[in-house]
């Protein structure tokens, strides 16, 4: 099942995560959700607060195409080297920036059955486990790169924000302005039926009938006079 994804602005992508309690299927059905989510995105990783839950948990599918589930993830080892890598999020869509950050880390977690393990990674694995993991204390990678970039960024997602709300209430506003209109149509249908059974109206109804009756007649008795001259 795909999940929604939150985006820059909203409050649980800047909450530090807590740890997960219990490793039960709802977690594990929770795993292959956000597996399903990234892999809609074509995401490479996705950590639980871009689904709305701030809890330590994050996904990620590297370049070797393995899955990956990191439960109350820990990064015990960095190294001294540091690169550069174009990096994005789902969670600010069209949004770029060269990050610097440690070559190699080695991380402990546990895996969706519960089972501890410790990775050394490097390459893009490294840094996808370090961009996730950031998420789970509320920290996005613009926050790594250049302070104007950030707070333009922050500042740009915050409008498309606002005009986010406004569309969703005037779509609101409409969906209300419909249902006004529906009431009114089945309150007048209502009246129309109501008027049918109306002894006076049948009354009308019969006069009407014998007014048009005595018009088709006066049309034949007027047809007859012309005739006869
Ligand atoms: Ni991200």
């Amino acid at each position: 099942m795909v999940l929604n994804i939150t985006k820059l602005g909203e409050d649980v992508l800047r909450q530090k995560a807590t740890p997960v309690t219990e490793i039960n299927d709802d977690i594990r059905k929770l795993a292959e959700d956000m597996f399903d989510t990234m892999i809609a995105a074509n995401g490479v990783g996705l950590a639980c607060p871009q689904v709305g839950l701030s809890i330590r948990m994050f996904v990620i599918i590297a370049d070797d195409d393995v899955r990956r589930v990191f439960i109350n993830p820990q990064i015990i080892k960095t190294s001294e080297e540091t690169c550069d890598y174009e990096e994005g999020c789902l969670s600010l869509p069209q949004v770029w920036e060269v990050i610097n950050r440690p070559e190699k880390v080695t991380v402990q977690a546990l895996d969706q059955n519960g089972k501890p393990f410790t990775l050394e990674a490097d390459g893009f694995l490294a840094r996808i486990i370090q961009h996730e993991n950031d998420h789970l204390d509320g920290i996005l990678y613009i926050d790594r790169g250049d302070p104007d970039f950030a707070a333009k960024t922050t500042e740009q997602f915050k409008k498309r924000a606002e005009r986010a709300a406004e569309k969703a209430k005037a779509k609101e506003e409409e969906i209300q302005k419909q249902e006004r209109l529906a009431k009114e149509a089945k309150r007048l249908q209502e009246q129309l039926e109501a008027d049918s059974k109306d002894p006076n109206r049948v009354k009308i109804r019969e006069a009407e009938n014998t007014l048009n009756q005595i018009a088709t007649i006066s049309k034949e008795i007027n047809f007859g006079e012309c005739d006869e001259k």
